[in-house]
């Protein structure tokens, strides 16, 4: 009996580990305390994992007919599902399908392992539910169907569509599995959600890169095939290039990858043709050296490194990333100037991410900054909100037109908002030129793009000329919709200190902005917004210099159900940040301090809402 004991046990417990409850379809098989087989019928569109959001990453070697196909990572549900996240599998008709997983839960036992609650809750499924449920997706910007969103990227416009990629991670909410989402649009504002454009593979994660259209074929895969250029990202970080021949929708991957390795971390590949040296350019990030690498090249294929920007100027606190080089007009004259986008992390005017820009000139080789008079190069920010990141811009837009689109959230936070089965959207879509300021530099003017204006609606309040004083004034904003509006507002100063706008609800939420002519400056406070205690990065006062010297202040205000975009009419500044407010914002208050001033005219329109 001594003797039989413990190979009886050991037989039991062998037994009891392969007993996994699943649903119809589903093998479960339980072979040690982190490793469980899962074995599905390849009869449906997909597998349904269950994801807790607080969980480690469990990985999942999928396999097909025995022969590994790919490998991610899922925050496999331990305690409680909070979500689901789809696995398509339509493509695997007629084959084995196994999912190898290997959990990070430290079980002590094969049977505690088995309690997981992802094993009874993985199901098959022939569809997956993506209607909004969640109060905080935005009506009318851009965001995944479901997932995480980080940088826009890859954008290229085409024979009257708008492609947009993005920083992808179809298997949850969280930052992991870097893959290109992809979206299109005929106008900037409704998107199409299309299937994943380039995913992971052997080099590693596809980071953030850039396309073109190739007109003249001189990467030799064909007359306007599309090539994409992006980071593959695995225990270090390469240039990697795709190609398509259907617009965009499927990518080949380059035999030849990676095209460009450093012993240094670089990234964000964005390239261009030059017309006027008749070369292709290319940057590429130098994160961790704090510069811009600028290459050239004849095919796309083959880059030469010709010089490095940036070490010791403009911000430099984070990691620089996403770069961007744009050639543009300067208005009333023939002259161009060219701006260098760097986006950098963290290190931003208020903490965390955000976008600054150079001006100066470009010959193809050398990008030199413009300086001031004592020869120091300004720091100027495209956009001064909490929430706006990674901005590039599309290539081959029409009409020469620079459109650019931004990330909007912060890396502070942007895992943390409160939102579950998506995480973050983009800005909306933003035209760039130049103007002169009052300092005698050049700066980026940023507008919401024309196409923008079509999300007018109707028209729900007109108030022309009202004095304003100490005692507040106050108009009701459109709650139904989630209080998604545009508001219009010219003001005057007149004799006030600063001029007060807040925006509020009933719960005593509020948002307040801030104009005070004598400073020039803009200000936007949201930490009274509403839900602010998932991170302390989140509560913020944030501000911009409006250089101008006046007492006029005109405003556009597109309000979604957790952004606030404030752009000055003028492009002379854009203040981008999120707010969730437990119910919208009902309420519009204007006041002065310090005297009186005047509200000009204020229109707010309802928004036409689309399903983006
Ligand atoms: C910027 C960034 C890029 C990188 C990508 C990875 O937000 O860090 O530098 O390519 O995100 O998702």
């Amino acid at each position: 009996m001594k003797y039989l004991t413990p190979i009886a046990t050991g037989l039991l417990a062998l037994a009891a580990s392969f007993q996994g409850s699943a649903a119809d379809g589903v093998k479960v098989e339980h072979l040690g305390t982190n490793n469980t087989l899962v074995r599905v019928k390849p009869d449906a569109r997909y597998i349904l994992l269950p994801v807790e959001e607080s969980i480690d990453d469990a990985t999942v070697n999928l396999l097909l007919d025995g022969k590994p196909e790919k490998t991610f990572y899922v925050r496999l549900a331990r305690n409680k599902v909070d979500y689901y996240v789809p696995v398509d599998i339509s493509g695997y008709k007629g084959k084995d399908i196994l999912l190898n997983v290997v959990t990070a839960h430290n079980r002590s036992s094969v049977r505690e392992a088995s309690e997981d609650a992802c094993w009874e809750n993985i199901s098959l499924t022939d569809s997956f539910d993506t209607t909004n449920t969640e109060k905080f997706r935005p009506s009318y910007h851009h965001t995944p169907l479901y997932g995480w969103m980080n940088d826009p990227n890859g954008m290229f416009y085409k024979d009257g569509v708008w492609h947009l990629y993005y920083q992808y991670n179809p298997y949850g909410s969280k930052w992991q599995n870097m893959t290109w989402g992809h979206s299109t649009s005929k106008d900037l504002i409704n998107w199409e959600h299309h299937p994943n454009a380039i995913e992971p593979d052997g080099l590693g994660s596809i980071f953030s890169g850039s396309c073109v259209v190739d007109t003249n074929n001189s990467a030799g895969f064909g007359e306007d095939e599309v090539i994409a250029l992006y980071t593959s990202a695995g225990v270090n970080q390469m240039q990697s290039l795709g190609h398509s021949s259907d617009n965009g929708e499927t990518f080949s991957i380059y035999p030849g990858n990676p095209i460009l390795t450093l012993d240094s971390e670089a990234r964000d590949p964005n390239m261009f043709w030059n017309e006027e040296t008749k070369e292709w350019n290319l940057l590429l990030a130098h994160a961790l050296d704090h510069e811009m690498l600028i290459f050239t090249s004849p095919d796309l294929k083959t880059w030469t490194l010709q010089s490095a920007f940036g070490k010791g100027l403009g911000a430099q606190d984070g990691v620089w990333e996403c770069p961007d080089l744009l050639e543009i007009n300067i208005p009333g004259t023939d002259k161009k100037k060219w701006v260098l986008v760097c986006n950098l992390n963290p290190g931003g005017i208020f903490g965390g991410s955000a976008t600054q820009y150079f001006v100066g000139d470009f010959d193809g080789k050398t990008f030199k900054v413009d300086t001031l008079a004592d020869g120091t190069v300004p720091t100027k920010w495209m956009d001064h909100g909490k929430d706006h990141y990674a901005t590039v811009s599309w290539s081959g837009a029409p009409d020469g037109r620079k459109v650019v689109i931004g990330w909007m959230s912060n890396w502070q936070y942007a895992a943390e908002v409160p939102t579950k089965q998506f995480r973050s959207a983009n800005t909306l879509p933003r035209d760039l030129s130049l103007f002169l300021a009052n300092d005698g530099q050049y700066y980026l003017k940023t507008l919401p793009s024309p196409e923008v204006d079509a999300l007018r609606g109707k028209k729900f309040l007109n108030v022309k000329g009202k004095g304003i004083g100490t005692k507040a004034s106050n108009f009701k904003l459109p709650v139904e919709n989630n209080g998604i509006c545009e508001i219009d507002l010219s003001l005057n100063a007149e004799t006030a200190k600063d001029v007060l706008i807040t925006l509020s609800n009933a719960k005593g939420e509020k948002v307040v902005m801030t104009f005070n002519p004598s400073e020039s400056k803009f200000s936007f406070d949201r930490t009274q917004s509403g839900i602010t205690d998932f991170s302390k990065d989140f509560p913020a006062v944030v501000w911009a210099p409006t250089l101008r010297d006046s007492k006029e202040q005109n405003l556009r205000i597109f309000i979604d159900t957790s952004s606030i975009e404030v752009f000055d009419s003028e492009g002379h500044f854009v203040l981008t940040n999120l707010v969730f407010p437990n119910e919208p914002y009902s309420q519009i208050s204007l006041s002065s301090k310090g005297g009186k001033a005047r509200l000009n005219s204020m229109e707010i329109y309802n928004i036409k809402t689309s399903n983006n």
